[in-house]
């Protein structure tokens, strides 16, 4: 080609697509975005402070809650893959959750991503294949014996171990890592009340055990398919190299682990969701086989392992800077400890609370909540558009778009929860007598547990295992931050401390 005639077409094929995502960009409502790379610096820039990013850009609607965005201003993909809607307006996330819930699956995209870890297990699916697995589950759910279990695996923990390693770093006078301890207990947990095997992470040597290894590599590798572009992990995968190698070799070992234990409950029944998943029958009256059986462990142990060990580590560190809020605590626990066991303070640290206690604990309930309304451990969801639509907003979301909901941000708006919304007041979740824990009427401004047909299954065991925790803690010891310590969020889909919560341990001297 000659170089005139090539130059002229260039410069009009350029003036075309700045007419084009002129055009575009006037119909965007977030943060700035460039030709071709779309909002991909924005982005980048803020990749360390994702989430505060997004709450800032939501908080510059001046209260409308929603922008719009793309991230590949190309034509044909800029109102599908590349075009985002990010909201936290709670009348557009109860379109999505509830009322519309069909036209707003997980989608493509995330299915295919989970699918080697998860299969197609209750949090990888949509329609059909998930209802079923959902009205089964949730008959589960609801039973009085696993709550008992929850109560019993998570009690046997803090009285063997937990206590056992807070009691040796206060005589040694060594900080510990309280985040990485919970992680390995509340894996244990999920363990223990989904196939009924608890691997002891956690323990004074904190040993490495394989299938934790495994999981985590698995987990790991298959959440970094979502950093890039979907072709290059399916390269990588055609290939066998890089993330998909680590990920297909760990679940060798999560399978095998898992044949283990699905083989010792077959010998042993026992009162763990694994058990009672082979009872179960498909719609064909036939039991499930033995690799849907993985499936669905799998799908429990990861919705159930990381999430409560995270809130737990936010609330320690929120309570360490909130002394008013820790002495409400103790005196809340300590007023039930003397119904229940009498004045004798030592009965009060023998035994982590029963059940019935923990059910009483109305004001650290308040606290929990109050945490996850500031630290929520899933900060955002995705949902896909099936068919183009309009939200309660007025905002268009055209099909094959995703709508990004931030729980994290919800939290933090002041036209959804008020001026004070930055303040940690456990307060604002209780009764005007202070007697009962009393949830917003509107349910869809709170969403750390999801809301609607999709709610968290796992809720009820979550506070019970996270009071049990927190009252185990905090009613023996109170913590001071390692000094220099930098408490930072780690940008992933679970808000984890980054650097871990390094904390100093002190007995606790009860009035
Ligand atoms: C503080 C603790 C927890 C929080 C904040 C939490 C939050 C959530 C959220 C946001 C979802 C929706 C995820 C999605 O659809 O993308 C979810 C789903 C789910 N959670 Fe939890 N969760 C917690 C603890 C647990 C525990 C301990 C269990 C199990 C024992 C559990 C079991 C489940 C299950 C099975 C689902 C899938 C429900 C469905 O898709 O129908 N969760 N949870």
């Amino acid at each position: 080609m000659e170089t005139l005639p090539f130059l002229l077409t260039l410069a009009a094929a350029t003036s075309v697509y700045l007419l084009w995502f002129y055009l575009l960009a006037r119909k965007l409502t977030g943060p700035k975005v460039w030709p071709v790379v779309g909002s991909l610096p924005l982005l980048f820039v803020n990749r360390r402070r994702f989430h505060d990013w997004i709450a800032a850009n939501l908080r510059a609607t001046g209260g409308a809650g929603t922008y719009q965005t793309c991230t590949i201003p190309l034509p044909f993909l800029a109102r599908k893959q590349g075009f985002y809607t990010v909201t936290c307006h709670p009348k557009n996330m109860e379109h999505i959750l509830r009322t519309k819930f069909d036209n707003y699956p997980k989608g493509p995209e995330w299915q295919a991503a989970f699918h080697d870890l998860l299969g197609q297990g209750i949090f990888n699916s949509d329609g059909e294949t998930w209802l079923i697995q959902r009205k089964t589950a949730a008959l589960e759910f609801t039973t009085r014996t696993l709550r008992q279990a929850m109560a019993r695996w998570v009690n046997q923990t803090i009285k063997n171990r937990l206590w056992n390693i807070l009691d040796k770093a206060v005589t040694a006078k060594h900080s510990v890592d309280l985040q990485e301890l919970l992680l390995r207990l509340t894996f244990d947990n999920i363990c223990g009340l989904t196939f009924g095997k608890d691997p002891e992470t956690l323990s004074p040597e904190m040993p490495e055990n394989p299938f934790a290894i495994a999981f985590d590599t698995a987990t790991e590798a298959t959440l970094q398919r979502f950093l890039y572009p979907g072709i290059l992990w399916r390269v990588q995968k055609l290939l066998g190299i890089g993330a998909e190698r680590r990920l297909k070799k760990s679940l060798e070992v999560v399978e095998k682990y898992m044949d283990d234990a699905i083989a010792a409950r077959k010998e042993n029944p026992s009162d763990d969701l694994l058990s009672r998943f082979m009872k179960k029958r498909d719609v064909e009256g036939n039991h499930f086989p033995i690799s849907v059986l993985q499936r669905i462990a799998l799908n429990f142990v990861l919705a159930g392992r990381d999430t409560s060990s995270v809130a737990l580590s936010w609330f320690f560190w929120l309570v360490m800077n909130h002394p008013e809020v820790e002495a409400k605590i103790v005196k809340e626990i300590s007023a039930i400890l003397t119904e229940t066991r009498g004045n004798d303070r030592q009965k009060w640290l023998d035994e982590p609370l029963v059940f019935d206690e923990a059910d009483k604990l109305v004001y650290l309930k308040a606290a929990l909540a109050e945490t996850l309304r500031l630290y929520p451990s899933v900060p955002q969801d995705f949902k896909y558009v099936v068919e183009n639509d309009v939200l309660p907003d007025g905002t268009r979301v055209p099909a094959g778009s995703t709508i990004t909901y931030s729980i994290y941000s919800v939290g933090r708006m002041k036209s959804i929860w008020g001026e004070d919304c930055m303040e940690f007041k456990p307060e604002r979740w209780l009764s005007p007598e202070e007697d009962r824990f009393e949830p917003p009427k509107d349910g869809y401004k709170f969403v750390a547990f999801n809301a609607g047909p999709r709610t968290c299954l796992g809720k009820d065991l979550a506070y019970l295992q996270m009071k049990s925790v927190a009252s185990a803690v905090l009613l023996r010891y109170r913590l001071s931050l390692v000094p220099g310590h930098r408490v930072e969020q780690k940008m992933s889909l679970t808000l984890f401390m980054k650097n871990g919560l390094h904390v100093f341990l002190h007995p606790r001297t009860l009035a």
